[in-house]
């Protein structure tokens, strides 16, 4: 496994096992920086939104870097209140221009819309997408067991991936054996807890006895799952190091030790109570 590994999503699309995530990262030079540096360092595999309010710059840094669209991985996702608004073409539609791209490799549903049931309305629409070659392959974020189950039990095309918070304070075995289970795979969004478990004791243990720094024992301890990870940062060196996970690995009871960190606790919200 190195940083071009790929796994395959269920409809063949090829998938890059690790992302730059930009949450957070401001649009403009912050971004754009950020994206180059990835591209630079190997990454080809890009994780945004269209509530991040970076798509722009994510392009243009694409762009510039001459890296055939071919060799890229872009996703990025629906917002809630396009769904709420039955914007759904509207809202792709701007994501690609700002993009200045013509398909994304992988659109997903940002946040499961509880009104009118948009977590599984808005999924046809998605399917369009999917149809008309504008998106390669088509997903979910921050959908539980049961919504993964109204949606499988009436999508044509079933989830190719589901993006949720997931570090060793929130494990999702559950969750995550279901979507293995079901054929869908699974990225972790926060794999860092948002930083707060690069101090945490046994992972600083732990990555004192490979010489890897905290975020690379959580790193890999995701690869390890199966998982597909999108770390984010804006600094050149975190940036390079996030992508060294490569050349060390964990022990069956290193990895026990992580799982054994679970407090089912969130950094983020929570899909079920979610008020945006
Ligand atoms: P920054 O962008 O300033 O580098 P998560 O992915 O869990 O949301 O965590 C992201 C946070 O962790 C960001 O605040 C990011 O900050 C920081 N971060 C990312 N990679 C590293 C790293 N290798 N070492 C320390 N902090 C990191």
């Amino acid at each position: 496994m190195d940083l071009q590994t790929r796994i395959q999503l269920n409809n063949g699309v090829q998938m890059p096992v690790l992302g730059l995530g930009v949450f957070l990262s401001k649009d403009g030079e912050e971004t754009y920086n950020a994206v180059r540096w990835a591209l630079e360092a190997g990454y080809r595999h890009i994780d945004t939104a269209a509530v991040y309010g970076n798509e722009e710059s994510v392009g243009r840094a694409i762009r510039d870097s001459g890296i055939p669209r071919e060799e890229l991985f872009v996703t990025t996702k629906l917002w809630n209140t396009r769904i709420r608004a039955h914007e759904e073409e509207q809202a792709f539609a701007e994501s690609l221009r700002k993009l200045q791209m013509d398909y994304v490799d992988l659109y997903l549903i940002h946040w499961p819309v509880r009104e009118e049931q948009g977590y599984v309305r808005a999924w046809s629409k998605m399917e369009a997408f999917n149809k008309q070659g504008r998106a390669k392959a088509i997903g979910v974020s921050n959908y539980h067991v049961h919504h993964l189950q109204d949606l499988l039990a009436v999508a044509d095309v079933p989830p190719a991936l589901n993006q949720v918070e997931c570090h060793p304070e929130l494990t999702q075995v559950e969750l995550s054996d279901f979507c293995r289970e079901k054929g869908i795979a699974f990225e972790p969004w926060s794999p860092l807890g948002r930083g707060k478990l690069l101090e945490n004791e046994t992972l600083k243990d732990i990555a004192k006895a490979h010489g890897k720094t905290t975020a690379q024992v959580i790193l890999r301890w995701g690869l390890q799952r199966g998982f597909v990870n999108i770390p984010k940062s804006v600094h050149k060196e975190r940036i390079e190091q996030n992508a060294q996970l490569f050349d060390f690995a964990l022990s069956q009871g290193e990895m026990e030790r992580i799982f054994a960190l679970n407090k089912n606790e969130r950094v983020g919200s929570d899909p079920e109570t979610f008020n945006f």
